[in-house]
This record gives C-alpha cells, structure tokens and sequence, in this order.
C-alpha cells in the first residue's frame, strides 16, 4: 500500500505516519527527515537544503524529487509506504507519478488531514523532536516519560530551528501557497480523503487508519 500523507506543518503528518507504518507493517518516508539527515552528515544536499529550510521555504524540486525518487526504490520500500511531506507542489506528484508508473505501481491513498492555524502555532511551539528515530513529542499533548528523553529508543529530544515562530509563519504560508493546489489536484484524481487533524492523537489515528482502509 503506498499511502501520501498532505498536511500544514503541524498537523500530525510525523506522528500518524510513524504510527500508520507500525500498524500497516510499510515503512514510513519523511522527505523533513531525509534532509534533516544529509543535514546532519554535511552532504552537499544538505548544505544547500539548510538555508531554505531555516526560513521555512520549500527546498527546491530538483533537489528533492531525486532524493525521493532513490529512497523509493529501496527494499523496504517494496511493499509500500507512507510518504509525509512530499509531494508538496504539483511538480513533485507529477515526477512521483512518472517515476511510479516506471514501475507499474500507482498511489493507492491521499489523506489531507486539516487543523487550524491558531492549533498549528501551539503545536509547533511546543514540539521536541527525538533526535535519534524523529519520533515528535509536545510539551502539553504528547509528554514524554522522562524529560528530555524519547520514550521509544531513549535518543535525547530536541527542538527543530525552523519552530521559532518567523519560520512557523512562513512555512503555513507557503503551505497555503504551493501546496495547497495539490489537494484540488488528487481530488480530481479521485484518491483523496479528507480527515479532520483537530482531535487527539489518536482519534485522528483511528479516523486515518478507517479513510485508507
Ligand atoms: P517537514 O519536516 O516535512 O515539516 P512540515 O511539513 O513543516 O511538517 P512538520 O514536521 O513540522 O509537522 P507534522 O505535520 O509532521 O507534525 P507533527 O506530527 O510533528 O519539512 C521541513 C522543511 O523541509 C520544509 O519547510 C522544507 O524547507 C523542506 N521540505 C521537506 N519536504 C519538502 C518537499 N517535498 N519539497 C520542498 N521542501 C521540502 O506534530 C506537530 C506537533 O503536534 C508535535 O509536537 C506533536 O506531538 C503534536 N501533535 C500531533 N498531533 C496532535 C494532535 N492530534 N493533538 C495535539 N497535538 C498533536
């Protein structure tokens, strides 16, 4: 099953696809997580994604559709998975289309899950993030058993530079901008699902796991 998660920053895009993937047994592909990954190695990818992601601007497609594109094709991906993040502008379904099509396969499921912007603001200022496997935590929805201490995999939490409020205002921007017209362009399609973010974790959970089933 290859499932496309669509979102604001803030939406829960992280935390239902790491879920979904535990519950659907497909792995779970965060385009925010890769580069944050070359990041963090010094690749040249991730020096020249820096300074986009920093401002909270989208990284350009060409940079990122290849990135997409070679994780795809690896093995545990052969039996589906859950994209959050990317397709984020028409040109990046288009070029996911292509290169799906190569290989006889289609996207089976979009969900669009929808919060408000007051909602978005408070959660990704209070957001820390695992270092170690990115599982996201809040310092009010989704504590933490020990401070500063992922539950999961005991990787230390931090805060991602692109939470700081000027940056969270340009990403819901540019959200509404560039990424918007993705969701008239799978409902076209006819393989979008709408799913309303605003609940808790995990009835957003269960309401996503019912709109793909
Ligand atoms: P990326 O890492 O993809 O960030 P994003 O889309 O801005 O989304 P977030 O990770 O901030 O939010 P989320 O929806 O995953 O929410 P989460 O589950 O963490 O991208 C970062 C940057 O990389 C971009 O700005 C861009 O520069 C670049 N980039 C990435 N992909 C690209 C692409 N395809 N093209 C070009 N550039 C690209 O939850 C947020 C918080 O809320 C957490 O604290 C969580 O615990 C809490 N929470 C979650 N659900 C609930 C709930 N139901 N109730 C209460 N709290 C909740």
């Amino acid at each position: 099953m290859r499932i496309i998660l669509l979102g604001p920053p803030g939406a829960g895009k992280g935390t239902q696809a790491k879920s979904m993937s535990e519950s659907l047994g497909i792995v779970h592909i965060s385009s925010g997580d890769l580069l944050r990954d070359h990041q963090a190695r010094g690749t040249e990818l991730g020096n020249t994604a820096h300074s986009y992601m920093q401002q909270g601007l989208l990284v350009p497609d060409e940079l990122i559709i290849g990135m997409i594109e070679e994780r795809i094709q690896l093995p545990d991906a052969k039996n589906g998975y859950v994209l959050d993040g990317f397709p984020r502008t028409v040109e990046q379904a288009k070029a996911l289309e292509e290169a799906l099509e190569k290989q006889g396969e289609t996207i089976d499921r979009v969900a669009n899950i929808s919060v408000s912007e007051e909602e978005l603001i408070l959660r990704l200022g209070g957001r820390w993030i695992c270092r170690q496997c990115q599982k996201p935590y809040h310092e009010v929805n989704s504590v933490p058993r020990k401070h500063g201490v992922c539950d999961d995999c005991g990787g230390e939490l931090y805060q991602r530079e692109d939470d700081v409020p000027e940056a969270v205002s340009h990403r819901i921007k540019v959200f509404a901008e560039q990424t918007t017209p993705l969701i008239r362009y799978y409902t076209e399609k006819g393989n979008l699902v709408e799913v309303d973010g605003e609940g808790r974790i995990e009835e957003v959970r269960e309401s996503l796991l019912s709109a793909v089933a």
